[in-house]
């Protein structure tokens, strides 16, 4: 038996992990693996390699991939689609698994449309991927964002400042929200929430305020990418409360490094089910992790349904800051 394997959108960092683990799983069941390059675009291009034992060696603790990736806009093309189809068909390849966030899954549900067995392996750092209580890479980065703030923390009080620090999530809060909660930010704004509202900005001048009529001189408030421009809650919120003010965009250092130990669990888990789904003839679906277990959900259900920002959570993260 056949299988491929390709990564895809933003990479997170754990994929080498599950790449590494689809390719060593499909050697122990006896099955070739082929490796495809920049995710859907080689998948289309016909770039691919066939992968070894040797060929995923010093891999698991790498960030980034090794397959490399892309956000490749043509798939959206049903006769891009077509070639792949093809391209997979010509190498007589049962299933492919698809390591990626929801834009992925969404590949991979159209790929299975045209007859192409598919598996989706959940990994992006926003944790936004229906299906899985934990994306892989998700868990990274929320450890380097955490390690960020309390860097962030060590200046802000030294200097007696505001810190309105963004981080990555265009729809989903959870980096801000868990990362929040982690590293005790004073106030967390979420995609749900537009940070530059006048119900944002006067809650966060109080909170500003309130801490200074106690004697906490500095105050970390992280802002969701997809609730707005950090530059623009700074000057806000400079200008409502004369003090002094820093902003912070985290950015794509957040994408990067080595892989936390959860993640390469995860990452090895997931796609070690991806493999045994595959070969039991398996396709359509997506593997996660629920309540602990490996679960699978249909892959149109990962990119349909949306992940909301848990309000529990949220509630906790207000009263515990
Ligand atoms: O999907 C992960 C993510 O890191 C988002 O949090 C962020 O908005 C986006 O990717 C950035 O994408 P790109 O690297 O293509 O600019």
């Amino acid at each position: 038996m056949n299988l491929a394997v390709l990564t895809s959108g933003g990479d997170s960092p754990g994929m080498n992990a599950a790449v590494r683990a689809v390719v060593r799983k499909g050697l122990a069941e006896k099955t070739r693996v082929f490796g495809f390059y920049e995710g859907y675009r080689g998948l289309s291009e016909n770039q691919y390699g066939v992968l070894d034992h040797e060929s995923v060696s010093e891999i698991i603790d790498r960030g980034g991939t090794i397959l490399r990736t892309a956000r490749y806009q043509r798939f959206l093309e049903r006769g891009t689609r077509e070639k792949a189809a093809a391209n997979l068909k010509a190498l007589d390849v049962t299933a492919l698994i698809v390591i990626g966030g929801n834009g992925s899954m969404a590949g991979a549900e159209k790929l299975q449309e045209l007859g192409v067995g598919t598996i989706g392996v959940p990994a992006s750092i926003d944790n936004d991927v229906y299906g899985t209580d934990f994306s892989i890479g998700f868990d990274t980065a929320l450890n380097t964002v955490v390690d960020m703030l309390s860097k962030l923390r060590d200046t802000a009080s030294a200097h007696e400042r505001i810190f309105i620090v963004e981080v990555m999530g265009r729809k989903c809060g959870a980096i801000a929200l868990y990362s929040g909660m982690a590293g005790g930010a004073d106030h967390v704004c979420l995609p749900e929430t537009p940070a530059t509202s006048e119900l944002q900005l006067s809650q966060m001048s109080e909170i500003v305020n309130r801490r200074y009529r106690v004697g906490k001189t500095h105050t970390i408030i992280i802002i969701a990418e997809g609730s707005g421009s950090a530059e623009e809650v700074g000057r806000a919120i400079h200008e409502r409360t004369k003090r002094d003010v820093r902003v912070s965009v985290l950015g794509h250092v957040q994408r990067g490094g080595s892989p936390s130990a959860f993640d390469r669990i995860l990452a090895s888990t997931l796609a070690s089910r991806a493999v045994e789904l595959a070969i039991a003839g398996e396709s359509g679906v997506m593997v996660g992790l629920g309540g602990g277990r490996v679960t699978t959900v249909p892959l149109v259900d990962t990119y349909t349904k949306t992940v909301r920002t848990d309000p529990e959570l949220a509630k906790l993260a207000s009263v515990l800051s």
